[in-house]
């Protein structure tokens, strides 16, 4: 795995219906655990779900929260079901999902504003070992979509998978033999990004 996954990698929307095996997602954790983490903590638990119920009691909890959000920024019942109806669609259909998710008990405390910056090393670590599965998957020949929607509606996830309050979840990564090629989206300029010896 090198920079051919890099360069690679690009985010997949559409899973062709074939399901995925569980050994081959234990490898993409295996992956992932080999991330760096502050202090050597690691903070990651990853919950694999590959039952249809499992999958459908999440995207109907996670639909309840975002349909309440939806209502108070004024959408209309259409662009509401139209939303709500693709991401239970993409979530009930999902070939397989990894919840990567950060232990809050597994961090450095010293009781003071510290704590903010540990809590976000915790985040940051998880992040890389995400990343990790990403790239491991693209060498594989799978496809990853992150959806971000966890960090909407944690209780709803705990709710449905029985976790405790100190487990965050980050996202959810839906891995799956990729049904489309789209034209990664362009990066910026190096020229843009790149601050030589100061802002
Ligand atoms: C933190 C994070 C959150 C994301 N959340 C979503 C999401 O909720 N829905 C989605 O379709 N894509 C999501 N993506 C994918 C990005 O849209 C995608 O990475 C970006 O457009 C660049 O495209 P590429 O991955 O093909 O390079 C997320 C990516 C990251 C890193």
């Amino acid at each position: 795995m090198g920079f051919d996954s890099i360069t690679k990698r690009k985010t997949i929307r559409k899973f062709k219906n074939i399901s995925i095996e569980r050994g081959y997602v234990i490898s993409l954790i295996e992956a992932a655990i080999q991330a760096p983490s502050a202090h050597n903590l690691q903070p990651w638990e990853f919950i694999l779900i590959d039952s249809i119920e499992v999958k459908e009691k999440l995207s109907s909890k996670m639909a309840s929260t975002w349909i309440n959000n939806l209502k108070k920024d004024g959408k209309t019942q259409y662009e509401i079901e139209e939303k709500i109806n693709l991401s239970k669609e993409r979530i009930n259909n999902a070939p397989f999902i990894i919840l990567p998710c950060f232990d809050t008990s597994k961090v450095e405390k010293y009781g003071d504003e510290r704590d903010n910056a540990e809590f976000i090393m915790g985040i940051q670590s998880v992040a890389l070992a995400s990343g990790n599965i990403l790239l491991k998957a693209t060498e594989k020949g799978f496809g990853v979509l992150w959806l971000c929607a966890p960090l909407f509606c944690p209780e709803d996830i705990r709710d449905v998978l029985g976790m405790p309050n100190h487990i965050l979840p980050q996202e959810i990564l839906i891995i799956g033999m990729p049904d489309e090629d789209p034209i990664k989206p362009k990066r910026r300029n190096l020229n843009d990004v790149i601050h030589l010896n100061g802002w």
